[in-house]
């Protein structure tokens, strides 16, 4: 979609208004009033059939009757006259249907919204909704909603699935005189979605923050393609609900059944850059704070205190939100020596001490802001008899306008009533003050991570990886003529030898002699593994004999695997016993990559070996994920310390496991017909040594038909 035709959204020249009403009570009249009292800088039609006027605008009989260019159609007649309406719209050469009708996919009428949106198509038109509240755009000064009105012009953009949080939203940011550039209503998204917004907002001068309230994601992989391209330039917050897991995913594999659709969500929103509220307020206190702020010029923040108490707070709020903390000690004293008094403290936290005045916290913040090594100031305060809570709120207000624009500043301040309405004063003019000390630190560290994706570097290090898919298709589309959605051990082998992963030395056998011939090639100790299309599960099958030392034991193996698959199975065809190179032990991890519903090719990294369903201790990217991406995968798992050493042992090669992860990533994106590859584990040894797939497995769609 060009910009252009986007742009007649935001910046409409004409809007009418089908379904206008002259009685207050319905959704047509409020869309008019607030049309008009926003002071919509275009031309206001009022679509009714029975004419009359409305806020000193006569109504049209129909669209028909309108003279001049309307960019966008505000539909508001039940869901039966939506059709008739869109057909009219495209007569008179509409550019965007914003339909606010219910009545569509959200109650199962999928028909009646895919038929909408191809009459739009078929005009050249773009469909908002249906089911949504409408649009606010600053730019045009257009209200086009039924919210409260009294939306403020300013900096950030709201894009909301959900109608009634978003209309409750507009109220919200009134109180907290939060300005918007923007705000959508996006509803059953039938055609236009987040993805075609974002890039237009991307673009738009006044937008400096994007605020997402997304219920569910479709079409997930152009969704992060464009995050990933928007949050190089602007802040994006996302609220999404939904934290429990999506039904199972078919517990194929453990990439599907670990990936809880939250744990992916989220994962790939920190890939994209785009920050994660808990809650509507803190997302509120973020974009806020990230509309307002000015970005750093380095990590390192100080806090400035009246309390040791709360400084040690700050400080691990600190680390929660990932600020880091200011920390050259004789630097710090120098600084603060000549506002220190005897019984305070220069480390930072900069304590004050309960006798400290305004002037001192004003010398102390201009004494850190006047240092081009200190990034950020966090200022803290408590209550005290000694001190003067009306100088106090002159000397914030003070400082905060005095560096408001050249370093980000917090404030936490606790006390009674008086503090307590001075945090709400402030903060109505916009002053980042808060109640809680860890509200005035999420907001920096928010900053923070923001900041980091701003600046971080697109160029990818190395040669790019390339997999040669010719040849795992002609793997696949063999398995395939068997009728299979699946790799045998011996297939999935060849598939990750020619992704280049290195596995371990295999020889399939097909009676007992080549099974000890093969093991005397091999080497003991040695593996046996069953090799049979009926025998998925292998170990629950008995099919898999460990750690084998000699001849005997392969002779009494191989028997017993046999024996044991034929009770499991009995019409089980057995192909072969695999012999196999016994693997040193190392870290076992699980490397995984599939095709998720929601978005796409998805890689998986985690613990792994038999704790894997246990632990959960697993990271997701979108995929392909690049060298970068795939290193914080691996640093993201809670066991990453085992893969840095952990008492005296080396550190482990971690490269050569994010190399796995990317090979992976790129045969999913590649090879859309394979729903998941597997390895369990990936022994990782120390640096330098490598990794060894142990175990692959494969699943792919048939043509036409399913995975497995
Ligand atoms: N062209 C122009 N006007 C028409 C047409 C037409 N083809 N057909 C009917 N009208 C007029 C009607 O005569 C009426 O005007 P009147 O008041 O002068 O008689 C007006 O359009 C509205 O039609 P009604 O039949 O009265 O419909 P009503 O306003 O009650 O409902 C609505 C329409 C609001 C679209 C309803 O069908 C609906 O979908 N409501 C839910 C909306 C919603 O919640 N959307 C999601 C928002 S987000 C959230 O959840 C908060």
């Amino acid at each position: 979609m060009t910009r252009e035709s986007m742009d007649r959204l935001f910046n409409p020249r004409g809007v009418a208004v089908i379904g206008a009403s002259t009685n207050p009570a319905k959704i047509g009249y409020r869309i008019v009033e607030n049309m008009v009292k926003s002071g919509y800088a275009g031309q206001i039609y009022p679509i009714n059939p029975k004419k009359g006027e409305i806020f000193g605008h006569s109504m049209h009989a129909s669209l028909a009757d309108v003279d001049g260019p309307v960019d966008i159609a505000v539909l508001s007649v039940p869901a039966d006259h939506v059709l008739d309406a869109a057909a009219e719209c495209g007569a008179k050469g509409v550019a965007h249907l914003v339909v606010v009708t219910s009545g569509f996919s959200e109650i199962g009428n999928l028909e009646g919204e895919k038929e909408l949106v191809a009459l739009a198509h078929a005009h050249g038109m773009r469909v908002l909704g249906p089911n949504i509240f409408g649009i606010y755009s600053a730019s045009s000064r257009l209200d086009a909603t039924f919210g409260p009105g009294g939306i403020l012009p300013g900096h950030v953009a709201i894009i909301t699935q959900s109608g009634a949080l978003g209309i409750a939203m507009i109220g919200k940011t009134a109180s907290e005189s939060l300005g918007l550039s923007a705000l959508i209503s996006v509803g059953n998204k039938s055609d236009l979605d987040e993805a075609d917004l974002l890039t237009y907002l991307a673009d738009d001068p006044e937008t400096r923050v994007v605020l997402l309230y997304i219920e569910g994601v479709r079409n997930g992989e152009r969704l992060v393609r464009t995050l990933r391209s928007v949050t190089r330039g602007k802040h994006v917050v996302v609220i999404k609900s939904g934290r429990s897991a999506r039904g199972a995913m078919a517990a194929a594999s453990h990439t599907g059944s670990l990936a809880g659709a939250d744990d992916v969500f989220d994962d790939i929103m920190r890939q994209c850059g785009v920050l994660r509220a808990e809650s509507v307020q803190e997302a509120f206190d973020w974009v806020r704070f990230l509309s307002s702020a000015p970005l750093p010029s380095g990590e390192d923040a100080v806090i400035v205190t009246n309390g040791g108490g709360i400084g040690v707070l700050a400080t691990d709020a600190c680390e929660k939100y990932g600020v880091r903390l200011y920390d050259n000690q004789p630097v710090l004293a120098s600084t603060f020596a000549s506002v220190m008094p005897e019984f305070g403290s220069s480390k930072n936290p900069v304590d004050l001490t309960g006798q400290a005045t305004g002037e001192d916290y004003a010398r102390s913040l201009d004494a850190v802001f006047g240092r081009s090594d200190m990034h950020a100031g966090i200022a803290l305060y408590c209550e005290t008899a000694l001190f003067d809570t009306q100088q106090f709120e002159a000397f914030l207000r003070s400082v905060y306008e005095r560096y408001r624009v050249t370093k980000p500043i917090v404030f936490a301040l606790f006390g009674g009533e008086r503090i307590e309405t001075m945090i709400r004063e402030l903060r109505t003019e916009g002053v980042p003050v808060f109640g809680d000390v860890y509200e005035a630190i999420s907001v920096l560290g928010a900053l923070y991570r923001s900041w980091r994706r701003l600046k971080e570097s697109d160029v990818e290090e190395g040669p790019p990886i390339s997999v040669p898919v010719a040849e795992i298709r002609r793997v696949l589309q063999r398995a395939g003529k068997e009728g299979r959605g699946f790799l045998l051990a011996h297939e999935a082998a060849e598939v990750a030898l020619a992704l280049g992963l290195c596995m371990p030395r295999a020889i399939l056998a097909t009676n007992l002699d080549e099974a000890v011939r093969a093991a005397e090639t091999i080497g003991y100790p040695v593996v046996m593994k069953v090799v049979s299309k009926d025998i998925v599960h292998k170990s629950d099958a008995g099919g898999v004999a460990l750690n084998l030392e000699n001849q005997s034991e392969v002779v009494d193996a191989y028997q017993a695997i046999v024996r044991s698959c034929l009770r499991h199975k009995p019409d089980a065809v057995i192909e072969g016993i695999e012999v196999v190179e016994m693997v040193r032990a190392g870290v076992e991890t699980i490397v995984g990559a599939r095709q998720d519903a929601s978005f796409g090719p998805v890689a998986m990294f985690g613990l792994g070996g038999i704790y894997v369903e246990v632990m959960k201790d697993v990271s997701f990217r979108a995929a392909p994920v690049s060298g970068r991406e795939a290193r914080e995968m691996i640093g993201s798992i809670r066991s990453y310390p085992l893969l840095l050493g952990v008492r005296g042992e080396k550190r482990k090669d971690i490269g050569a496991a994010a190399d796995a992860i990317i090979r992976l990533g790129r045969l999913v994106a590649e090879c859309r017909e394979i729903s998941d590859i597997e390895i369990n584990p990936l022994v990782v040894y120390d640096y330098g040594e490598g990794v060894k797939a142990v175990d692959v497995r494969i699943l792919f769609h048939t043509q036409g038909g399913d995975a497995a």
